[in-house]
Formats: C-alpha cells, sequence, structure tokens
C-alpha cells in the first residue's frame, strides 16, 4: 500500500477537493481508500452526499472494525458502479474531543488499523493547521503532497513552514535515542547527540528568518566533526524531498510570482538548499470543481458520467491498450541537475511548469487530476524519499528505525 497524506499547513486551498478527485483518479486502475483526517470539522461529508453508516467515531467510540468504516459511493452518486474500486472513512459527524484531539492510544490504534488496510493507495485529507496530529500522519522521508493556491498567498509560507516542522520532528525523534536509554553506555553518542539538542534548540526557538539546517550543520560539524549522528542527519537532509501540487491554478506568471518563488525562496533560506523540490502538476480553477461540492457529487464521478453520456470517453479496454503501448502515460521528463541556488530551482520548476502545460493541451482539471494520478503511479516506492510511505510509522517505530540506521552506520 502507498500512503500519500494531503496537507498545506492553512486552510481553503482544496486540500479537500484535492484529495477526493485524485483519489477517485487513482481508483479508475487501482484500489483507493480516502482517510478524511479532518476530525473536527469532516468536509467530506459535504463533499459526498452519502449516508456513512460507519466511521471514525464507530471505529473509535463502539469498536467497529475500521473496514466496516468503508463506504462506497451509491447507486445514487454512482448508479452504474464505475468508481468499485474507491471507497472512504469519514471523520465523525460531531465535535468528539478525544478524537479531534488524538489520545496516544487511539492515534496507535488508528495507526495500526490503517496499516492493515486492504489497498493500493491511501490517501489522507488533513485539516488545516500545523500539529502533532498531523506530522505524526506524514512520512518522514519526504513531505507527501502539499497543496497552494495562487487564491491564498498566505498559504505558500505556511506550507513551508511545514517541510521544516516535519523536519524537526525527526530530528528531535533522533535525540529522542538518548532518552529511550539506546545510548545508555555510548558515551560518544551521548555528546553528539547533546551538542545537536542545544543546537535545534536554538534553532527551533530563533526568530531568524536566514537560519536553516544547512547553517545547523556546519554548526554541529564543527563540534564534531566525521561523526555518525551528523552523517544521518547530512544524509537525510539531502535526500528528503517536497512535492506539491498548484490547485486553482490560471496563469503562469502570476502562480509562479505569487506562489511557486516565494515557496522555493522560503524553503531555501529557512530549510535547506539541498532539499528537492517536486511540482506534481496543477488543477485548474473550474466552476464546475467548485459546483461539485454543492451538489454532493465529486467533481470525477460528475465528469465521467457526462462524457460517458456523451460517448467521448474511451472504453476501459482502451485505455489498457493505450496504457500498455504506453500513450496514456505522461513524458518521462529528464531530470536536469539542480544547482544550489533559488533561482536556478525557480527557473527550473518554471520550465517544468511549461513543459507540463505543453503535454496535456487539453487542459481541464479532470486531466490535471488524471495527470498527477499517472506521475504518481510511475514514482519511486522504495525509498522512504519516495512520494508517500508504505506504512504509517508510530514515534516508536521511527526511533527503532534511526537506531538501526545509526547502528548500520557505524560498522
Ligand atoms: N480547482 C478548483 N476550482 C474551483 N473551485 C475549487 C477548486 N479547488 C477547490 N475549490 C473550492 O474551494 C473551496 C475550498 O476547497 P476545499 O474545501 O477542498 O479546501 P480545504 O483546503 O480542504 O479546506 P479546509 O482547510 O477547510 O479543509 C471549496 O469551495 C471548493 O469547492
Ligand atoms: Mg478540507
Amino acid at each position: 500500500m502507498r500512503v500519500i497524506p494531503i496537507s498545506s499547513g492553512k486552510g481553503g486551498v482544496g486540500k479537500t477537493t484535492f484529495a477526493l478527485n485524485l483519489a477517485l483518479s487513482l481508483s479508475k486502475h487501482h484500489k483507493t481508500i480516502l482517510l478524511d483526517l479532518d476530525t473536527g470539522t469532516s468536509s467530506l461529508r459535504h463533499f459526498v452526499d452519502l449516508p456513512f453508516e460507519n466511521d471514525l467515531f464507530h471505529f473509535f467510540k463502539k469498536d467497529i472494525s475500521l473496514k466496516s468504516c468503508l463506504t462506497k459511493l451509491d447507486k445514487n452518486i454512482d448508479p452504474e458502479n464505475l468508481f468499485s474500486n474507491f471507497s472512504m472513512i469519514a471523520s465523525p459527524k460531531n465535535f468528539i474531543h478525544d478524537i479531534v484531539n488524538f489520545s496516544k492510544d487511539n492515534k496507535i490504534k488508528l495507526i495500526r488499523s490503517l496499516n492493515k488496510l486492504d489497498a493500493d493507495y491511501l490517501i489522507i485529507d488533513h485539516k488545516a493547521g500545523l500539529d502533532d496530529d498531523i506530522l505524526d500522519f506524514l512520512p518522514t522521508g519526504n513531505t507527501g503532497i502539499l497543496i497552494f493556491t495562487p487564491k491564498i498567498k498566505a498559504a505558500t509560507l505556511s506550507a513551508a513552514e511545514m517541510v521544516k516542522a516535519s523536519l524537526l520532528r525527526v530530528f528531535n525523534l533522533l535525540l529522542n535515542l538518548d532518552k529511550y536509554g539506546k545510548f545508555s553506555k555510548e558515551t560518544m553518542y551521548k555528546r553528539e547527540l547533546s551538542a545537536l539538542e542545544n543546537i535545534l534548540l536554538d534553532f527551533e526557538s530563533s526568530y531568524d528568518e536566514e537560519q536553516n539546517f544547512d547553517d545547523l550543520i556546519v554548526k554541529l560539524e564543527g563540534v564534531h566533526k566525521d561523526r555518525f549522528i551528523i552523517q544521518i542527519v547530512k544524509n537525510y537532509l539531502k535526500n528528503y524531498k517536497v512535492y506539491f501540487v498548484l490547485n486553482q491554478f490560471n496563469d503562469v506568471k502570476e502562480s509562479t510570482k505569487d506562489i511557486i518563488n516565494p515557496f522555493i525562496d522560503k524553503i531555501y533560506k529557512s530549510v535547506s538548499a539541498n532539499i528537492s523540490i517536486t511540482n506534481l502538476g496543477w488543477i485548474m480553477d473550474e466552476r464546475m470543481v467548485e459546483k461539485s461540492a454543492e451538489y454532493g457529487i465529486p467533481y470525477m464521478v460528475m465528469k465521467r458520467y457526462q462524457e460517458k453520456k456523451k460517448s467521448l470517453i474511451k472504453n476501459d479496454w482502451e485505455i489498457d491498450l493505450m496504457e500498455s503501448l504506453g500513450l496514456a502515460q505522461p513524458k518521462k521528463k529528464t531530470e536536469r541537475i539542480v544547482k544550489k541556488t533559488a533561482t536556478n530551482e525557480m527557473d527550473r520548476q518554471l520550465d517544468l511548469l511549461k513543459d507540463m502545460i505543453t503535454d496535456d493541451k487539453e487542459n481541464d482539471p479532470e486531466q490535471n487530476f488524471n495527470y498527477i494520478a499517472d506521475r504518481i503511479k510511475m514514482m519511486g516506492k522504495s525509498s522512504i524519499h519516495d512520494l508517500g510511505m508504505k506504512v504509517i510509522q508510530s514515534k516508536e517505530d521511527i526511533i527503532n528505525r534511526l537506531f538501526f540506521a545509526l547502528k548500520k552506520s557505524k560498522k
């Protein structure tokens, strides 16, 4: 299973719209589950007009299995059962304190059950904001998918904050290795860890926007050159990947000026100039996408039936044939070497965007969702830095993995 969280740091940028329609697009050929983790104000219920017999309330409070909380589209929405591979898990209808703010036990219970679900993709729709309940469901080596829109410019900078918070979370867990007693006898590790801890504390509480993780590593190296922990931190940072999608996209120039450039600039300045940033695509600003939420029928479903009616849609066997001939796949881009300056990275992003637009001439949101779904299907799945994650890891899992990595590097 590939778990892909969708987050933004700010509200109203289109997380739910994107998560829902991406999941539907993926479900055309893969078993896909959409998890609604907007546990306070579940908007999925407004986007899809279904009775939702069981939801996370029943899972946490009534001991119903998570599998029994899976809800499929019904006959009113999908009369021909075209999206039979798609199902969702809704959040509770009402505010329930220990579900909105997960208790430790609830969180572990949910993570364990999610990891046991049988699906090819699990897409997570997060709530707005930035707290542990969001961070704990993000991958450790990449961001999952961040969403921005030129309509809400402030969201761009909070997405960059999310990247920083996500990295700090892993570094802080690294520090926990000592607290968990993993190194009780190894004084060298202890010294390295306490140097890291002091520098991290300074960094976390600093308002200096120009200080980033690259500076932090230089400081650490000043204290303990060539030590294992520094190597791990360095490698981790070098391989960390940021993935994003532009929603309500309307103009290359505007999006580049208002969104992409400030985002890259902020990441370079406050996180690191060594991180790779991948634009997965964009979604056009389209009234029908907005309307679909009002009707309670997802845009991708409305569109599929509309096209079927017009007999414009290709049969499934044709799609399969095209895919097997490689015709429906977006062109694979040759990777260019990223030089470590924000200007180069901004130019690269602009070129990528232009390439993508040229590739995808019939530009409507349905094509946009399918394009991103196709790119996701082609992405690597072996490293923790590839988009998403294989399973959701608890803090204990991450600590054990970090410990294992340290031990290995020592050999
Ligand atoms: N591509 C689009 N074209 C037109 N309208 C859109 C598009 N994407 C989202 N919208 C509209 O923007 C509004 C906000 O979208 P959505 O609820 O998906 O955002 P969100 O990030 O999930 O918000 P929240 O943080 O409150 O959960 C909705 O009214 C939705 O219909
Ligand atoms: Mg939402």
